[in-house]
């Protein structure tokens, strides 16, 4: 007999290219919430979402994934995930996406914003820290409720190339990146542990300066090995994971672009830091203790992306 089953609680993924579908593979395998898949490409959110579906006979999960050109179908949502946009590919910056993907930020966000009032807007088009600011602006969103990912995927990078180095597991590792997410970032090797040793007590200064950068380079490295396209397997994880903090309302503190109003001397830019994630998106700011050295790479970071909103200013 056929019945309708009462719908769960909704993610909206916006773009089905790869991060998208990625992320939405994330959230239907961990059974987290049904999700909708929209992207402006006929057929192709609808093919992906289906193919999710197929899946799910084999993985056990029996949230929904549907695919969709319409925004009607996002309404409701607890989470909007952005990630529509051009990619970078060899030889460009973030920021060389700079005008472009304003533009398509800004027209998803407004549309799946009217339909879903009360979500919370997770960012990771690029250049990540910019595009936070238009959504912000055109969802009218309190900031609490407009992230940034690249703190986690950032992070992600570091603690792997740590656990590569000392040869012990990734999942053992834990640490953050502060700052914008692009080549000022600002990995804090200081506060990277593993099992909570400080790896400045397991790697020497020459280790640890390597592993930063390559960290600093992470996002470039992937997109030169792959000649098209850039990195969707991490990022996708990494945005999984926020979600999951959101809608289990895990308190969990991760480092993610958030709206700064005054913390670490910022005022009105969205920077990376670490937060403390909840079901209304930002719940708190952590502020951190940071040496001079630290603190002046941080404040470098901070400069590149109030350089960058200032030109997307000048843009619209
Ligand atoms: C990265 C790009 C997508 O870090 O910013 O992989």
């Amino acid at each position: 007999m056929p019945y309708t089953r009462a719908p769960r609680r909704k993610v909206t993924v916006i773009g089905a290219g790869n991060v998208g579908a990625t992320v939405a593979q994330r959230v239907v395998e961990t059974g987290l919430a049904d999700v909708v898949l929209l992207d402006i490409v006929p057929g192709l959110p609808q093919g992906k979402a289906l193919d999710l579906a197929e899946a799910a006979p084999i993985l056990g999960y029996d949230v929904s994934v549907t695919g969709t050109n319409d925004y009607a179908d996002t309404a409701g949502s607890a989470v909007i995930v952005v990630t529509s946009g051009l990619a970078r590919q060899p030889g460009m910056s973030r920021d060389d996406l700079l005008a472009k993907n304003a533009q398509i930020v800004g027209g998803v966000v407004e549309q799946a914003a009217k339909v879903s009032p009360d979500a919370v807007i997770v960012v990771v088009t690029n250049p990540l820290d910019a595009m936070c600011h238009v959504a912000l602006k055109t969802s009218g969103f309190p900031p609490s409720r407009v992230i940034g990912m690249a703190g986690v995927l950032d992070s992600a990078r570091f603690r792997t190339f740590v656990a590569m180095e000392l040869g012990v597991s990734p999942a053992n590792t834990s640490a953050f990146v502060l700052g914008g997410h692009g080549d000022t970032m600002v990995p804090v090797p200081s506060y990277c542990t593993v099992g909570g040793v400080p790896i400045t007590q397991l790697l020497s200064q020459e280790q640890i300066e390597r592993i930063v950068q390559r960290t600093r380079d992470g996002g470039a490295e992937i997109v030169a090995l792959l000649k098209s396209g850039s990195a969707y397997y991490a990022p996708g994880a990494a945005t999984g994971e926020m979600i999951d903090a959101i809608l289990e309302d895990r308190q969990k503190i991760l480092p993610c672009a958030a709206y700064l109003g005054g913390e670490y001397g910022v005022q009105g830019l969205f920077v990376g830091v670490p937060v403390r994630l909840g079901r209304q998106g930002v719940v708190e700011i952590v502020e951190v203790t940071l040496s001079d050295d630290e603190r002046r790479q941080f404040d470098h970071s901070a400069a590149a992306v109030k350089e960058l909103v200032e030109k997307l200013a000048t843009l619209s």
